[in-house]
């Protein structure tokens, strides 16, 4: 599907393979991907480690994105899971990629994974994340937490081989390739 638009600075793109050739190149160049997500961490490192933060100035859509992300998230686990036990009687484990200050972990994922593993590259983030986390902080059950948090950028493929073999995927900023590539990564595991 042959999409147009803008980039942040108002330059017009026919579709996103000119978004794409103009941002990292022809061939795809290491040193402008690197630029390209450094531009994106180096954004965030200079954001509050809070909801309001990690939306953008609009905490206050907070909670609809996490009724709306519930019943997304529930479409899959039933076609997933066709019996309506099946699910309940599986250990479920999920990455939260991008996982910010821990925002959807704590106020969906737990609820439905027993165990979240969290990435996130910036560290004010994730040390938030951690604290939000703490099992003496929120009110879930003994066998529903977040177990690791990995201060490190999604495309870094050690870390998603490593991750892979636990855990399947939740969302984030990433170059669409290498979305590809982590999502191969977790096919085989399903
Ligand atoms: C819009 S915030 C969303 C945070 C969280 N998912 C939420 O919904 O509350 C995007 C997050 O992606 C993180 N991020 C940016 N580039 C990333 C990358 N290459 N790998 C993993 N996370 C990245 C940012 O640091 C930030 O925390």
């Amino acid at each position: 599907m042959e999409k147009s638009g803008l980039d942040s600075d108002g330059r017009q793109f026919k579709n996103a393979e000119e978004m794409w050739r103009e941002e990292i190149g022809e061939e795809g160049d290491l040193q402008k991907k690197n630029e390209w997500y450094q531009k994106a961490v180096g954004y965030w490192q200079n954001v509050e480690a809070s909801v309001d933060g990690v939306l953008g100035g609009y905490g206050c859509v907070n909670e609809t994105d996490i009724k709306t992300s519930e019943a997304f998230l529930k479409n899959i686990l039933s076609e997933r899971f066709a019996s309506s036990n099946s699910a309940s009687n599986r250990h479920l484990v999920a990455l939260d990629c991008g996982s910010g200050i821990g925002r959807v972990t704590k106020n969906l994922l737990l609820r439905y994974f027993n165990e979240v593993d969290l990435v996130e590259p910036v560290s004010h983030f994730l040390e938030v994340a951690q604290t939000n986390l703490n099992p003496e902080h929120i009110a879930v059950s003994d066998d529903h937490k977040a177990a690791n948090f990995y201060c490190i950028p999604l495309q870094v493929t050690h870390l998603q081989c490593t991750v892979a073999q636990k855990s399947k995927c939740s969302h984030t900023h990433l170059h669409h390739e290498q979305m590809i590539h982590v999502l191969l990564c977790f096919q085989h595991l399903v």
